[in-house]
């Protein structure tokens, strides 16, 4: 599967983003070295904290099926702007699809991809607990 037919998917799950307190609804979808796809999508809580991200609910989603190596993951959101995942997302990618590629898109049809490591240097890993 190319990247942008992993946007489509991206978007897709995007429409079951339950975010009635921010309005602001994200999508999320990865494809494992497989091919299999697993899509994600923010899940938010009366009390906010409790709320998930569309990364971590793709990537929970995927782990929870038996998946280890994760290819490449999409993401989109309503904002339509290039949407980059939060401190906790970058730190649970780095830990499960630490080689993977991220895809981000906008509204304008533009995507780009980036590595992990571009998102979070000098992570802190299992290595560091060693
Ligand atoms: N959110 C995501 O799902 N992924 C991101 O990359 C950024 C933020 C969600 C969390 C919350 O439901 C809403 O966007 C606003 O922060």
């Amino acid at each position: 599967m190319d990247y942008l037919n992993l946007i489509k998917e991206a978007k897709l799950a995007m429409q079951n983003s339950y975010s009635p307190y921010s309005n602001f609804a994200v999508g999320a979808a990865l494809i494992t070295k497989k091919g299999k796809v697993y899509k994600g999508c923010n899940i938010e809580n009366a009390s906010y904290g409790a709320t998930n991200c569309a990364e971590r609910t793709a990537l929970f989603s995927a782990i929870a099926n038996g998946e280890s190596e994760i290819e490449a993951m999409a993401i989109v959101s309503s904002g339509g702007e290039f949407t980059y995942p939060c401190g906790i997302c970058r730190q649970v990618m780095a830990e499960l699809m630490p080689n993977g590629k991220l895809i981000f898109s906008n509204d304008e049809k533009e995507y780009k991809v980036m590595t992990i490591d571009e998102i979070l240097p000098y992570s802190f890993t299992k290595e560091d607990i060693r």
